[in-house]
């Protein structure tokens, strides 16, 4: 379906926008007038602290037709228990999920929130430290309701079905391929045309940022100019809407009498956008060995240790593998930081069984992983010549620099693959002293 949405383009902007329904909504050389245009009220959303350097601050102005504070009060919602901070089963198995199961049409609908659950996480959202990755399965829109994180940023994968997220900048079509961040504290609401299924990455520390290139040098990797964020877009409807928000690890809601969705202009650097991740222009070895897979990091949220991100957005795109001499596989591993991988389409190059779309993997830190028995196999014995690999194929990975704990549904509702184990069960002791032939010193 073609997007039929307006966007402003760059990452880190600062943008400009006014619903064109209402030209000169936004005020000039100033933020907030003694009295705004068509009588709106300004309101400022801060993403960083007051304070924080220049280069670091965060920050937009809404003029919108009724301000955020006009709502009743919060009440926990005590129906929805998917969605948690209660991260205590720990496990350091490898583990894999089956397809998350979609909601049938014989249960009742679903929406974005309803059908949100929680996998895995560490830290704590209070002190703004930590991780969580949520999956959504749901089969309907989100009526007179949207949410809003608290806790921190969300970085949405879909892997099934359209999404068209109305926000109070604008509203976002992303489809399978494409990723949204809707950063702490932007009310939204999901429409979806369909059964939809998806990961989303939280991140309570800081915000998303484009990784550093080094030697790559200016370009590379994820382009600033291919992220979207959208036009100011209003809606002027006084109803019954609830507001939710997910605060220290909890669902509320608030009740209030009007759309939130009433922003008719805005400028600022904080923002919610969109992007292709076939614009990631892939960086690889063209020689021999195989690169550790930063390389594929389309996003980052750095901690406070250098080089160590509170966790990272890595794709496994398309591509061509050309290494000479070289077991061109993902390398048996061991790891300081936990990776959760998930399969958006296709079959994934190390594991071409039982890893499927829309399912998932975890290894968390220092838990064993590698390709299975029958990639070793081939991939060991094989011609090498160049090759396209993951063509028709689109896994990611988040890697995150903390310990991932489960949470009660990872464990006992979602489908668990008690087998996976057994992928690497047929590696073969390889070993024989008197085998010269692969020698390369003496
Ligand atoms: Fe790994």
């Amino acid at each position: 379906m073609k997007d039929q949405f307006k966007y402003l383009s760059g990452f880190g902007n600062e943008f400009t926008s006014e619903d064109s329904r209402c030209p000169g909504a936004l005020p000039v050389g100033q933020n907030n007038p003694q009295k705004c245009a068509y009588g709106l009220y300004a309101e400022q959303l801060s993403g960083t602290a007051f304070t924080a350097p220049r280069g670091e601050n965060l920050r937009t102005w809404f003029y919108r037709i009724k301000p955020s504070v006009c709502h009743g009060p919060y009440e926990i919602v005590e129906s929805h228990c998917d969605l948690t901070h209660e991260w205590n089963k720990i496990n350091p198995n490898p583990l894999r999920w089956s397809a998350f199961v979609m909601p049938t049409r014989q249960e009742s609908p679903v929406d974005f929130v309803e059908g949100l659950h929680t996998i895995c996480g560490a830290g704590n959202s209070n002190i703004r430290h930590g991780v969580a990755i949520h999956v959504y399965m749901c089969n309907a829109s989100m009526k007179d309701s949207a949410i809003y994180n608290a806790d921190g940023d969300f970085l949405i994968v879909p892997q099934l079905g359209i999404l068209i997220v109305t926000t109070e900048f604008g509203r976002i079509q992303i489809e399978p391929g494409e990723i949204c961040v809707i950063q702490q504290g932007m009310k939204f609401s999901v429409n979806v045309l369909g059964p939809s299924r998806g990961y989303i990455l939280e991140v309570f520390d800081n915000h998303f940022q484009l990784p550093n290139l080094g030697p790559i040098g200016a370009n590379g990797l994820a382009a600033p100019r291919d992220f979207l964020t959208p036009v100011a877009w209003y809606e002027d409807r006084e109803v019954d809407f609830k507001v939710y928000t997910k605060y220290g690890g909890k669902l509320f809601v608030s009740k209030q009498k009007h759309s939130p969705f009433d922003v008719v202009a805005w400028h600022g650097n904080y923002v919610p956008y969109k992007y292709n991740l076939k614009h990631f222009m892939v960086i690889n070895s063209v020689s021999f060995d195989h690169c550790d897979p930063s390389i594929f990091t389309v996003l980052t949220c750095p901690s406070l240790k250098s080089g160590t991100a509170i966790a990272d957005f890595v794709i496994f795109p398309p591509r061509w593998s050309v290494q000479d001499n070289t077991f061109r596989p993902p390398y048996y591993h061991r790891n300081c930081m936990s990776e959760f991988m998930g399969l958006i389409e296709g079959r994934y190059e190390a594991k071409e069984e039982g890893f499927q779309s829309g399912g998932a993997s975890l290894h968390s830190m220092m838990t064993p992983h590698g390709p299975d028995d029958k990639c070793f196999e081939s991939a060991s014995q094989v011609k090498l010549k160049p090759e396209r690999i993951a063509d028709g194929t689109l896994a990611f990975m988040f890697e995150t620099s903390m310990c991932m704990n489960l949470t009660t549904w990872a464990i006992e509702s979602a489908k668990l693959d008690d087998s996976y184990y057994k992928c690497w069960e047929g590696l073969k002791k390889q070993f024989d002293p008197d085998d010269k032939i692969h020698v390369t010193r003496t």
